[in-house]
Parts: C-alpha cells; structure tokens; sequence
C-alpha cells in the first residue's frame, strides 16, 4: 500500500512538473470578423503538435489604430505579456526596435517563400520584422439584387456614376418603407482606415499618395482637394451621417444587414456575408473601387507576424510565429475566410487554384497602391493621424478641402 502511493506521488509530482514546464506563448490578434476564430484554430493546430507548448490567443480591440496603442504601451514597458502578434502591413518600419529580428531564426529559402513585395515591406535597415500573413485589398461590394431591380447591369466605374447608383437605389428603397437604407457604406472614423479609404479617392483621382516614394509631400495638389471635396458631400447624402464613427466592422453591420447598396471593405466581408444566416446571401458581387480621372486604387492592407523583442522565449515564439504563417496555415485562412495567401505557393494549392473568389480579386489585387509608410518611417502613424485627424474634418465638414490640404501638408512637412 505504501509503496503504492508512493507510485501515485511520484507520478503526480511529475505530472504537475511537467504540467508546470508547458512554454506559455501569449499571441495577441485583432477582433474584426473571423480574426479571433482562425487564430484560436492556429493555435489549436499547433498545439496538437507541441504538447509542450501552449498558446493563448488575446483578442486585441477592432480598429488597427487601437491595436497599435495598446502595443506600444506593453513596449513602453517592455512587458513580455505579448510574446507574438499580428500587426498591420504599415507598422514594421514603425515598430522595428521592439520586434525580434527573423533573419537568423529562418533561412534564405524559408523567407523567399513570400511574397518579395511584403518580404521588403517587412525588412527594416535590412533586418526581417515580420512574417508575411496576408494580403489585403479592399473592393466595392454591391448588391446585384438592387441594382437590377432599378435598371443597372454593370456596377459603377467611377466615383460619380456610383454616386447616381446609390442615390437612385436609396432613394426608391425608401420610398418603398425601408428608412434605414442607405446607399454606401465606408470606414469615416477618425483613424487608420480613413486613411486607406481617403487615399483611394485621391489616388484614383490623380492626386497622388499623400507623400510621394521620394519623400515629396505632394498632399496639397488641386486633385487630392477635389476628390476630398467631392466625399465631403457623401456624409447625410448617400451615407448615413453615423458613417463619420464608422470602421470596418460597422460597415458591415450596415450592409450585412441588407441595408445598403454598396460598400468599401477588405475581402474579409465577403465569407461572411455568404455565410448561411446572412440575409444577403447570394445577392451581392465585388468589383475593384471606383475612379475619378485616374484609374482605381485600392490600398494595400495586410497582416503579418511580429515577435516582440521583450519575450522571455524567443525560439519557441518565433517557432510558433513560422507556423502560423505557413502554408497549412494561410490555406486554411483563405478557403475558409478568404484571406489572400502570402505564401505564395498556397496559390498553387489545386485547392486554391480553383477557388473562384482568389481568382476575381487577382485585377484587383493589380489596382493595389502602397501607403506612404516606408518613406516616412518611423513616423508613418504619425503623418497618418495627422491626414486622418484633417480628413475627418473635412468630411464632417468643419473646414474645407482646400483648407485641410493646405494644413495638413504644412504638418507633415514639420514632422519629416
Ligand atoms: C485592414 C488592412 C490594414 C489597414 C486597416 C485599416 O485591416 O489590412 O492594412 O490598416 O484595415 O483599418
């Protein structure tokens, strides 16, 4: 008997030894749609195959901007509370001194994998910050439905004819006892999503991007002022007024609620508006964004895998990082929920080469057009609150188009 539990203490002694040796990998990820969902079963595959490992997903707040103050609070502190994280395709020039550089966790071939756009947007003063996770372009969803119903067989080409489109659509859906119908749906809070959404409307208008590739601070052009101008009129027209606190998810809820006849969003949306409960199921089709007298321009978005330099375990994070963002991983994550792979031979996956919503997002995927963060980092989130902060004045019209390029260029030009 005694000998017995003897046994049974030794084997509970190391049972919790070795319950207490588990590597614990925190790994903080965004909110919106289906990020929290595919990280968890990340997680969970991983897991399965490092018993000794366990990662715990913190679900992070919605907006990119929010994320990137709670980061750079555990920075600050240089907590090991965030050991990985994913992080927006802006932010490795930005946040380059408190992430781990990659290079020698991984070898020549491992980085080649990716795509070499992403590869050189993620190497700062040539060191890897960050594993390539996904490619994001946003597109105009419309709902095929409406637009037949009032006379349309193609979705707009440019700003103004979608301008008629929605007007047209609200007004008539209206009429006919829905009043919470709107015509178009964006991102108008004051935060980084404003930025992509007013960069397409001043690139696809000639107008340039904000600051220039050369560092050129090219904001203030008769252009860029026009197309701000012309959104400034969309707010309590074809939008409701509410579209200035609105971010992706709010969009969403909008649209996904059948209440609009177009919407700016990233391919995200489109899985779950197809989804079996979603009212809008089948009646609705993307094409890339509309145009003023340029050609359409959609922001490059992304996500990517950063380690923090504060872990207390740096190979096992990294470890962790490199599987999820590998090839099981990023296929899983596009057929699932559509996130274009940035892995690049996921394409070749005969199971995503034949994925008919990956092939309509290739032209659009074309029409990408990169925000200024490489040029004007470390100070990207910087010049990008300075234009978000003026564009939401302009669009709740405060001050004028005129006016807000004039400031906000003479503010960037300060802070560079
Ligand atoms: C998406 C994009 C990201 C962008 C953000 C703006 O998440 O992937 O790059 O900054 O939207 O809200």
């Amino acid at each position: 008997m005694r000998k017995l539990l003897l046994l049974l203490m030794v084997g509970l002694i190391s049972v919790s030894t070795f319950a207490a040796e588990k590597i614990e990998i925190s790994f903080l990820v965004g909110s919106t749609g289906h990020d929290v969902t595919a990280a968890q079963r990340a997680a969970d595959m991983y897991m399965e195959k490092n018993p000794n490992v366990k990662v715990k997903v913190i679900a992070g707040p919605k907006n990119t901007t929010d994320i990137l103050g709670l980061l750079l609070q555990n920075f600050e502190a240089k907590s090991a509370d965030i050991d990985v994280f994913n992080g927006d395709v802006i932010w490795p020039g930005d946040l380059s001194e408190h992430c781990l550089s990659l290079n020698k966790y991984m070898t020549k071939d491992e980085i080649a994998a990716y795509n070499p756009g992403v590869i050189l947007n993620n190497t700062s003063k040539g060191e890897l910050k960050a594993i390539p996770l996904f490619i994001d372009v946003p597109m105009l969803y419309y709902r095929t439905d409406l637009l037949k119903k009032y006379g349309y067989s193609n979705p707009p080409e440019t700003w103004k004819e979608m301008e008629e489109m929605a007007k047209k659509i609200q007004d008539g859906e209206r009429e006919a006892g829905n009043r919470d119908f709107c015509g178009f749906v964006w991102q108008g809070d004051a935060y980084e999503g404003l930025t992509c959404d007013a960069l397409e409307w001043i690139a696809s208008n000639d107008g340039g991007t904000i600051v220039e590739p050369d560092g050129k601070v090219s904001i203030a052009n008769a252009n860029a002022i026009e197309a701000l101008d012309s959104a400034s009129k969309w707010p309590g027209t074809i939008s409701p007024k509410g579209v200035l606190g609105f971010n992706e998810e709010a969009s969403r809820a909008v649209w996904q609620a059948g209440n609009a006849a177009f919407m700016r969003n990233w391919p995200y949306a489109y899985a779950l508006g197809e989804a079996d409960d979603s009212v809008i199921k089948g009646k609705f089709d993307f094409t890339t964004l509309p145009k003023g007298k340029g050609k359409s321009s959609c922001s490059i978005g992304g996500w990517e895998i950063f380690v923090s330099k504060y872990t207390d375990v740096p190979e096992e994070a990294v470890k962790f990082a490199k599987f999820a963002a590998g090839y099981e991983v990023q296929k899983m994550r596009v057929i699932d929920y559509g996130w274009l792979p940035a892995y690049m031979s996921v394409y070749d996956d005969p199971d995503v080469a034949k994925n008919a919503f990956v092939k309509q997002m290739g032209p659009i995927v074309a029409n990408g057009v990169a925000r200024p963060s490489t040029v004007t980092a470390p100070n990207y989130a910087e010049v990008s609150r300075i234009f978000f902060t003026t564009v939401h004045k302009v669009i709740s019209g405060e001050i004028s188009a005129k006016r807000g390029a004039k400031e906000m260029a003479v503010k960037i030009k300060k802070m560079m």
